[in-house]
Order: structure tokens, then C-alpha cells, then sequence
């Protein structure tokens, strides 16, 4: 395992406001992050907005601002969102600010000077709202953009090159020795099939048509292509060819995993594209782009004209920023695409939350203050039923670990949710109100010892994905500085004598047609 971790999300468009399908991509990054932080990797983690492109002139002129005045009220709004769902993100770049227009500009020359980039002319068909030029094959009988499925015209502008043929062979190099470059590993197909084996054109970088974007310094009628400013973002953010290359020395060094995370939609920016630019700017690949579906609302691609966006404030607002988090995190495995309805969200966090983790919680503390005065009982001579927790526990972990290194968190959680699932079905087979009626202390002490066990073993590896809910069960169990370390996973039954209080409960159930009713009312 590298020593260092670098994660990004895909710069978003301040086009329109952040909808759940935003929310999601981030959040995922967002755990992962975390969960490297916990395991005492030295993490950093990038978001932000990509803020130039004709689409974003267009929307300004509509609502009568201009584009900096647009995105600037966008943007501010994407940054309370994080704050809000609790992103823990170290950075938040903009494609406006200084720091990352001259650097784009500085970069383009060195491309150029590289011979990477020529002058030339462009005829295709464009689709406006993707930003992209496509050939005939790509845009079929119909003229429709293969992105988004949307009509394209034809169009011819001059403009800069960037020489793909010459990056090529390098590139599938690199695919094949590193088969998790692109994962899941369809994708690496699609983008072979689709994009790569058909013939790659070069890839036209500069606009004349339209004047938002940063003006390229060798010919001032030219802006550069979004696409080429906007990826560039990941280095410039950590000071790439500044004064202050600190951090790009660090996250962009050898001895640091980098891992940009990308909706399914912009797969080919980032896994033809971005790595050559790289490599004619000399510099290392990233480890990963991991690819993650999309998310529909009841079955239809969200979008504001149809008026089914679902903003995620309003969720956190009645059910608290963890459940909305853990319903991204767990309903839909990492990289497939995902729904979000109602019904599905409020079932998700009665079935993991309110039954299964938070009902846990609330029994336990209930029996340690009936049975032992809300102290945790030590165990001894543990038998058979808590030999099995235990070794299921050092399983969980362990795959847990492997998994969430492999970005795998869906998959990881469900170890957890596994584990939590044995522990309750350890509380009906041992029948604590048996051996308490029956005065088998020692065996009922076992049984709590191993629940507090299992409930903060269990916390600390939800811990990515619920944020608040880990400092409320530390309280409620009295846990010290030292216990509340990770590697505390590793120990068994190391909580005796802990003071346990009983907390409000921590999931209350939902009531699925109340809460259908009002997730609906709050689409738009
Ligand atoms: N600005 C470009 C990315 C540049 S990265 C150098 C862009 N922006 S975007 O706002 O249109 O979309 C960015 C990402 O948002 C998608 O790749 C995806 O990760 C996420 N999502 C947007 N809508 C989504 C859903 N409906 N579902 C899941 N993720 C969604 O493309």
C-alpha cells in the first residue's frame, strides 16, 4: 500500500444547482477519503467547478449576468452542499481563480514547444450542450450525440490540435500493465471498442467561436477547449509548476496512490485523454479512474426540466446527513448504475439503521443498565457462540480493509452489516433474559462484553460513511482517547468497565408512506 493518497471528484458544472447525482460522486470520494485518513494514510482531497465553456456563457446571458456572476453563485452554492453533507474535502478549485488559468496557459505552451499541438482545421458534428466534436460514425444515421442523445450540427472552426496518434502506443501500454487503471473493467472495453479501436482522431483543444474559456497566449482569437482546462484542474490545484509545489510534489509523487473518480459519462476525458496530456507533460499517471454509475430518480434520468431533481438539503434537513449518506453508500454497489426513489431510501435506513444497527445499540445499552448497572462487564471463559464472533469479527475486518483499499465501500459495509446481522442473531440465541432469570452471570456478562464488542468495532468501520453517529456511540460507551483509536478493531473485549448511557435512539423507524409523500413533495 502507497504511504500516500491523492482523490479527486470530477470538477462539476455550476450550469444548474447540485442535484443527489452530484451528491452522490462526491460522497463516495468522501468515504474513501476517510477511510484512508483512518487508517493513517496521508490523504488529500479535491473537488471543485468547471467553470468555463460556451454552455456556461449561454446560461448566463439567459438569466442576464455575467458568467463570472453565474458561476460565482453556483459555486458558493455546490460549497454549502459539501458543508452540509459533511464532505471533508481539503481543497475546492475553481477554473476561474489565478492559480489555475496560468498555469493551464503555461501548460498549453509547453505542449506546443512539445509539438504535441498544431494548428489546424476542424469539420465535424458538435454537440453544444457536451462541449464535443464527433465524426460521423459516432453520430449515426440520426445526428444524435452519443454522450447525451441529444441532436448535433455540423459545424467547422480552426483550431489547435493535441497529436493523439503520438501517446497512443504508451497509453495501451500502460492499460496492460496496469489492468486496474480503468475499473470496472467493462469500461476499459467500452473505451477500447468504442473510442480506441475504431481509429482515435487528434483532439481539437482551442474554440473561436465563443469567448468564455482561458485565452490560449500564443493566439489570442483562440480560448482553450473546456475539456483541456477543466482536467488539468488535478494538477494545478496541488501547485504544479508554481513557486508552491509542495503538495504536487507530495500527492503527485511515486509513493502516492492517485485515484480520480468519474461518472460513466466522462470516462473518455479521463482515460484516453488526460493521460496524454501527462505524458507529454512528462509526468506520472494516475492509478486509478474508477468508473461509477449513474443514478435515476423512479426510472428517469433526473434533470430540471423535468422537474424530478431532489436537492439533498431538504433530506438532511428531517433525517440527518448520515442516513442520506449511508443511502448513497449502500444501495447500489460502487460503479453500477443506482436509483433513488422514496420507497427505496426509506426502506434502506429501516432495514441497515433503524432494525438492524441502531436497534443493536438501544438493546444493548438497555441490558448492561438493567443487568449491570450501565457498567461493561469483562469477559471470561468465553464458549463457542463467542469464539465464533470473535473470529468472524477478525474476518470482517480484514475483508473489510482489502475491499475499501480496492474501492470497493458498498461491498465493504456489507462485511459490516454481516457482522451486525451475527451479532443480533447472537442475542436470540444466547437469551440474555434466560441467563439472567437463571443467575448464569458470567455467561450473561459474555454476552454483553461481546455486543459492546461488536456495536464499536462496527461503528469505527461505518465510521467513513456515518459521520456523526460514531462520536454519539463513543459517548454513549464511555470511550477513552485511546480506545477510540482505529486499530482498536484488532482487540477483543477490551471495554470492561466502560460507564454506558443510555442515548436517545439513535435511527428512528421511518414510516415509508409518510416519508414518500414527503420526498415528493420536495422534488422539483
Ligand atoms: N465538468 C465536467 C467534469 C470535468 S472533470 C475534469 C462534468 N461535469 S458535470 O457536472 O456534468 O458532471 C460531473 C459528474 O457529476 C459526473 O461525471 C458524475 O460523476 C456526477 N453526476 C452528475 N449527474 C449524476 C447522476 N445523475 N448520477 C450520478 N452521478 C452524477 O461532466
Amino acid at each position: 500500500m502507497k504511504n500516500k493518497f491523492y482523490i479527486t471528484t470530477p470538477i462539476y458544472y455550476p450550469s444548474a444547482e447540485a442535484h443527489i447525482g452530484h451528491a452522490y460522486c462526491t460522497t463516495m470520494c468522501d468515504i474513501l477519503a476517510r477511510y484512508k485518513r483512518m487508517r493513517g494514510v496521508e490523504t488529500y482531497f479535491l473537488t471543485g467547478t468547471d467553470e468555463h465553456g460556451e454552455k456556461i456563457q449561454k446560461k448566463a446571458a439567459e438569466a442576464g449576468v455575467t458568467p463570472q456572476q453565474y458561476v460565482d453563485d453556483i459555486a458558493a452554492k455546490f460549497k454549502n452542499l459539501w458543508k452540509a453533507m459533511k464532505i471533508s474535502n481539503d481543497d475546492f478549485i475553481r477554473t476561474t481563480e489565478e492559480r489555475h488559468t496560468k498555469v493551464v496557459q503555461n501548460i498549453f505552451s509547453k505542449l506546443y514547444k512539445n509539438e504535441d499541438i498544431y494548428l489546424g482545421k476542424y469539420e465535424g458534428w458538435y454537440c453544444t450542450p457536451c462541449e464535443s466534436f464527433w465524426t460521423d460514425t459516432q453520430v449515426g444515421e440520426d445526428h444524435l450525440c452519443p454522450d447525451c442523445g441529444r441532436p448535433v450540427h455540423k459545424d467547422t472552426e480552426e483550431c489547435y490540435f493535441f497529436k493523439t496518434q503520438k501517446y497512443l502506443p504508451s497509453l495501451l501500454k500502460y492499460y496492460d500493465e496496469n489492468p486496474k487503471f480503468i475499473t470496472p473493467v467493462a469500461r476499459k472495453n467500452e473505451m477500447l471498442n468504442t473510442f480506441i479501436k475504431p481509429g482515435l482522431d487528434d483532439l481539437s483543444i482551442s474554440r473561436t467561436t465563443f469567448d468564455w474559456g482561458i485565452p490560449v497566449k500564443e493566439n489570442n482569437r483562440h480560448v482553450m477547449y473546456v475539456w483541456l482546462d477543466a482536467l488539468c484542474n488535478y494538477i494545478t490545484a496541488l501547485g504544479y509548476d508554481t513557486e508552491h509545489h509542495e503538495l504536487f510534489d507530495k500527492f503527485w509523487g511515486e509513493d502516492s496512490e492517485i485515484v480520480h473518480v468519474v461518472g460513466a459519462d466522462i470516462t473518455r476525458f479521463h482515460t484516453i485523454y488526460w493521460p496524454m496530456f501527462l505524458q507529454g507533460l512528462g509526468l506520472r499517471l494516475p492509478d486509478r479512474v474508477f468508473v461509477h454509475g449513474l443514478l435515476d430518480l423512479n426510472g428517469e434520468k433526473m434533470s430540471k426540466s423535468r422537474g424530478n431533481v431532489v436537492s439533498p438539503i431538504p433530506l438532511i434537513e428531517r433525517y440527518g446527513v448520515d442516513t442520506v449518506r449511508w443511502f448513497l453508500a449502500k444501495e447500489f454497489s460502487f460503479g453500477s448504475d443506482g436509483r433513488f426513489s422514496p420507497e427505496l431510501f426509506a426502506e434502506r435506513i429501516n432495514v441497515d439503521l433503524a432494525n438492524n444497527f441502531g436497534n443493536l445499540v438501544n438493546r444493548t445499552t438497555a441490558m448492561i443498565n438493567k443487568y449491570f448497572g450501565g457498567k461493561v462487564p469483562a469477559l471470561s471463559n468465553p464458549g463457542e457462540k463467542e469464539k465464533f464472533i470473535e473470529d468472524l469479527t477478525g474476518k470482517t475486518v480484514r475483508k473489510y480493509e482489502a475491499l475499501m483499499d480496492d474501492l470497493q465501500p458498498t461491498e465493504a459495509f456489507d462485511e459490516v452489516i454481516n457482522l451486525l446481522n451475527s451479532t443480533n442473531k447472537y442475542i436470540e440465541e444466547s437469551q440474555p433474559w434466560v441467563l439472567s432469570k437463571e443467575n448464569r452471570v458470567e455467561e450473561l456478562g459474555n454476552v454483553m462484553a461481546v455486543l459492546v464488542n461488536s456495536i464499536i468495532t462496527c461503528t469505527k468501520l461505518l465510521s467513513p460513511a456515518l459521520v456523526e453517529t460514531q462520536d454519539k456511540v463513543f459517548a454513549m460507551f464511555g470511550l477513552s482517547k485511546e480506545q477510540q483509536q482505529y486499530d482498536y478493531v484488532n482487540k477483543f473485549c477490551v471495554y470492561e468497565g466502560n460507564v454506558v448511557s443510555k442515548g436517545e435512539p439513535l435511527f428512528p423507524r421511518l414510516d415509508v408512506k409518510i416519508e414518500t409523500d414527503f420526498i415528493n413533495s420536495i422534488s422539483h
